[in-house]
């Protein structure tokens, strides 16, 4: 591998290359990254009509001491069914418990803050309490009392464990005789990250990816299976009680909309760039999806768009308004002022081949090029082989073939237009019957087609793999990046290929030449980039052996300086196992992982990195 590092011979990296993609899927936020630990917390699960759909909440004990209904009668105007709980008589022994049955982890030491909505016309007296997952072991209690909630009456409290359980479970307890109405019930830790809302250990992984940019919130989730199903941004913000929620018919879940298009924005996005300590507004750009009137089964016409590219132009100016502006004012009453840099939206998820795709695309294009010049709209449409037939500033790109197929497609943007709209390969990963929950083969196949990435960075904007979480309780898409239970989490290999990554955005690729004698298993690059903590300036070598031998591999680096402020040494990093299907798992999460170690003597590996420093 001959690498020339002279700068006459290399080209600067998009600083937003490789980013993250997240969508409400497997609940990755539902029940994953957002750290409520209550499902369904205002009853609403079944729809704004009743009975309602009141999973997973459940009565404990005795059936025939209560009398569990809903009604509308709630005090939020979005989502008025609550719970009608009739407690039918005194009991001494046998309490009238109610239970929220989440998988929930309750770690001794820790606070938790439980909320809810209570009216009655009698005082109410409930008894608030964590318990393990039989009910037979208490974890923390505190009694709520109220003597006059005969209007709807809003506690709180803190509930402190006293011990540990993976998979706890919230009751609330009730003695006396009558009716007790409950809406909104809430716990949530204390400790989520900055306080605002995100469960540590999950987004503290990703923010260790430094990802440059964030996809939101969907993927399918954005469509549908059907329009009264798809995300609507408006339903997910002010007050989280007021909030409807709604029903995901394509990954088959409700969704509280606890995380919700304020959360995606203010949360995740400032977040990543404080914890990543991009001080000069470099990163973790917000990419929006929205819909575009069409789902997987049904479509608006053209002619009847405008309604739904008016929520839109409302959502732009949700995120970006004036504060004074009508929909910028919502935003700064939810407390942000300060508009978000959105300078990113895409058009819809997937629908290219849709009837109403194109007629829809054109109409959300003009408005909102109309209204908010600076905004670069995204395109469903493939621009990678032939030119698109309608204006856009970049295309989206989705991959998901077996290991060998995106080895292969590292060359796959080595042919497209250099003019014209450039490439957002928002979705990449491998899958497929062997792909598993991910596997060091599908890692190696990945690094190899961002290696292509890299090449081709002169067209390909950004990428992203998909999608990003799963939590092992709703495996409805395997394979995903972080696999995580109610307490514990794991990167696949994938994840950890990302790591190799993570210095690209902003470097600089340097020209470099590959002979070898079966070099269609392997691929390499070189960058350059300055380090922010150290200011000293790297050179890192990737190459990613995808065949079955062993390759020894000489690499000469022409036009390094190497001087005294600088001293030369030099690194070597290696993703690799005894075995290419092996993967990671609660207990061996680092089992295919990457580990460095000084250079001696290279002969052999699968995907090497080799940091010249
Ligand atoms: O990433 C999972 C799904 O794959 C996404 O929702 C969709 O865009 C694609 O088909």
């Amino acid at each position: 591998l001959s690498v020339n590092a002279s700068e006459a011979a290399a080209r600067k990296m998009p600083k937003n290359l490789f980013g993250v993609f997240f969508e409400e899927i497997n609940h990755a936020g539902a029940g994953g990254l957002w750290a409520e630990l209550v499902q369904n917390r205002g009853f609403e699960a079944g729809g704004q009509s009743i009975p309602s759909n009141i999973y997973p909440w459940t009565i404990i004990g005795d059936e025939s001491s209560l009398n569990v209904s809903t009604d509308l009668s709630s005090c939020f105007e979005r989502n008025k069914v609550a719970l009608r709980m009739e407690v039918l008589c005194d009991s001494k022994g046998n309490n009238a418990t109610f239970s929220s049955l989440v998988m929930q982890n309750i770690e001794q030491g820790k606070t938790y803050k439980v909320v809810f909505y209570v009216r009655s016309f009698e005082p109410v007296h409930v008894v608030v309490s964590l318990t393990d997952s039989g009910g037979s072991k208490t974890l923390s209690t505190a009694s709520i009392t109220a003597d006059n909630a005969s209007k709807w009456t809003k506690v709180e409290a803190l509930l402190e464990a006293k011990g540990t359980d993976h998979n706890s479970r919230l009751q609330l307890t009730t003695t006396r005789k009558g009716v007790i109405w409950f809406d909104q019930v809430s716990l949530m830790p204390l400790d989520t990250y900055k306080r605002h809302g995100f469960r540590m250990d999950l987004f503290k992984m990703v923010a260790d990816l430094k990802p440059g940019f964030l996809r939101f919130p969907g993927g399918c989730f954005v469509e549908g299976s059907w329009l009264r199903n798809a995300v609507r941004w408006k339903e997910t913000i002010g007050p989280w009680e007021e909030r409807p929620g709604h029903f995901g018919d394509v990954w088959n879940y409700w969704t509280d909309d606890g995380l919700g298009h304020y959360e995606f924005l203010q949360v995740t996005l400032y977040a990543f760039l404080q914890l990543t300590l991009l001080a000069e507004d470099l990163g973790a750009m917000p990419i929006w999806v929205f819909n575009n009137g069409i789902s997987h089964n049904d479509e608006v016409n053209t002619s009847n768009i405008l309604p739904f590219v008016q929520e839109i132009l409302d959502g732009i100016e949700f995120t970006r308004g004036d504060p004074d502006s009508r929909w910028g004012s919502v935003r700064a009453a939810m407390g942000h002022p300060e508009p978000f840099k959105l300078t990113h939206v895409a058009v819809g998820n997937e629908d290219c081949g849709k009837p109403n795709y194109r007629g829809n695309y054109l109409k959300f294009y003009n408005a909102i090029r109309r209204a908010y010049p600076d905004i670069n709209i995204i395109s469903n449409c493939d621009g990678s082989t032939l030119p698109l037939d309608h204006p856009a500033d970049l295309y989206e790109y989705h991959t998901y073939p077996d290991a060998n197929g995106m080895f292969s497609e590292a060359h796959h943007f080595d042919f497209s237009s250099r003019s014209g709209p450039k490439a957002f390969v928002s979705e990449y990963a491998v899958h497929g019957d062997n792909s598993g929950q991910g596997t060091l083969l599908g890692a190696l196949a990945e690094a190899g087609f961002l290696i292509g990435l890299e090449w081709n960075s002169d067209v390909v904007a950004m990428a992203s793999y998909a999608p990003l979480f799963l939590n092992e309780n709703d495996k409805t898409w395997v394979t995903d990046a972080i696999i995580f239970n109610s307490y514990q989490l794991y990167g696949i290999p994938s994840y950890w290929m990302q790591y190799f990554f993570i210095e690209s955005n902003g470097a600089t690729l340097l020209n470099s030449t590959l002979q070898a004698n079966s070099s269609t298993s392997l691929i390499a690059s070189a960058i350059t980039w300055q380090n922010t903590e150290d200011n000293k300036d790297y050179l890192r070598v990737k190459v990613v052996n995808f065949g079955p031998d062993n390759v020894n591999l000489k690499i000469s680096i022409d036009g390094l300086e190497v001087n005294s402020k600088q001293p030369s040494g030099s690194t070597k990093t290696v993703l690799t196992s005894d075995n290419v299907t092996a993967g990671n798992s609660f207990d061996e999460p680092t089992k295919v992982c990457h580990f460095i170690r000084t250079v001696q003597n290279v002969t052999l590996c699968f995907f090497l990195v080799i940091e010249f420093l």
